[in-house]
């Protein structure tokens, strides 16, 4: 057996230390430990790494992003000063093929002040450097609270599913927190804490209070919806696409991936990508819970189809050589696809906004 890596060995002592933790703190420290972090050490995507999301698949991604934060800004009554924030930006592609699409309109790129809300300081370097000659004021954040109030546009693409998810597991008392500690071999194992968390199904949907004993149900923080509904108040919308369930659901969601291929998450913390779907019910419910109006989800295939990814295929194709043309073809189909291979129906899409601004792009009732 190879030796533990520093991260594994961290987990270990805090286990021994503060007894078996739950699974949302393991996947804290697994995804952003300051030092030994997935995130934080390496750049994860693409071919050559351990995934690949939307806005590496196709340029036109991030250009509907881009448009479609034009077309709110214009809903928003053209505000001189407008924060276009984005959410784990990843390597920066999406911001940078969204900005060149909004040279359309020089008037809204004016307006723009780019904050990009990133934990890891590696990826943080590869936005600085894939972004650097981009002519708006850009702005690198930690955490989205503090980024300056005002107007804002907030987009973000596999964001929510990177956020720690907690597991509950329903007991005959109640729900119980899943917790990871050490068996008598000294692996990591699951368990449950002893005591059910107090009222914890109280305000949830019936299908989550109705469950059978054994049910696991998966839960992040309302505190990150909470952010973004706050963020959007003062006039503004926010953009999530991630995959995950419009209905909440009773489920184990929480993967490991590592090279294209699922692992165990509890082998190799650090080393591979750890994700859970988002529950898009109970993430519209707290932004609702703040005021905000939550639009969606649909599928990420209608909603790119709405915003036009067919003629801009199409456009594209007219200057491409046939290789190139083939290769938009077989990128609008992985992201407008069905089944398990595409991204068209496995991604959702909502919007959280301002009251006062109607249906979005994208959010139009047929
Ligand atoms: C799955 S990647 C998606 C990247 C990019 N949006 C894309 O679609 O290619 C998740 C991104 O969120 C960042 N991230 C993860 N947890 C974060 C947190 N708690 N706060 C801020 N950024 C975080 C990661 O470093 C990474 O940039």
């Amino acid at each position: 057996m190879s030796d533990p890596s520093p991260l594994e060995k961290e987990i270990r002592r805090l286990i021994a230390v503060g007894g078996p933790m739950p699974i949302a703190r393991y996947m804290s420290l697994c995804l952003t430990h300051p030092q030994h972090g997935y995130y934080v050490t390496r750049d994860p995507f693409g071919a050559g790494g351990d995934f690949t999301t939307a806005p590496e698949v196709s340029q036109i991604f991030g250009e509907l992003l881009g448009l479609w934060a034009l077309s709110v800004w214009r809903m928003m009554g053209e505000p001189d000063a407008v924060n276009l924030i984005e959410l784990g930006p990843g390597r920066g592609t999406m911001m940078r093929d969204a900005l060149r699409a909004a040279k359309v309109l020089p008037k809204f790129r004016q307006a723009l002040s780019v904050h990009l809300v990133e934990i890891s300081p590696a990826l943080e370097s590869l936005q600085r450097h894939n972004l650097g000659d981009a002519d708006v004021p850009l702005t690198w954040h930690r955490h989205l609270i503090e980024v300056p109030e005002g107007p804002a546009i907030i987009l973000a693409n596999e964001y929510l599913d990177a956020l720690p998810v907690h597991q509950v597991v329903k007991q005959a008392d109640g729900w119980h927190e899943r917790v990871i500690g050490l068996n008598a071999n000294g692996d990591f194992a699951l368990g449950l804490a002893p005591d059910a968390l107090p009222q914890f199904d109280r305000f949830m949907p019936r299908k989550i209070k109705e469950a059978p004993v054994g049910a696991i149900f998966e839960w992040r923080n309302d505190i990150h919806a909470f952010d973004i509904a706050r963020q959007v108040r003062g006039g503004g919308a926010a953009l999530l696409i991630d995959y995950g369930h419009v209905e909440s659901d009773v489920g184990e969601t929480l993967q490991s991936v590592n090279e294209h291929a699922f692992a165990d998450p509890l082998s190799a913390p650090g080393m591979a990508d750890l994700t859970a779907h988002v529950d898009f019910q109970i993430f519209g419910q707290a932004a609702a819970s703040m005021g905000a109006v939550v639009q969606g989800p649909v599928t990420q295939a209608k909603f790119l189809r709405e915003l036009g990814i067919d003629a801009r295929a199409e456009a594209l194709r007219r200057g491409a050589t046939p290789e190139q043309a083939a290769n938009i073809t077989a990128a609008v189909t992985r992201l407008t696809e069905g089944g398990r291979t595409g991204m068209g129906e496995m991604f959702k899409v909502i919007a959280i906004c301002d009251p006062k601004l109607g249906a979005l792009p994208g959010f139009v009732p047929a």
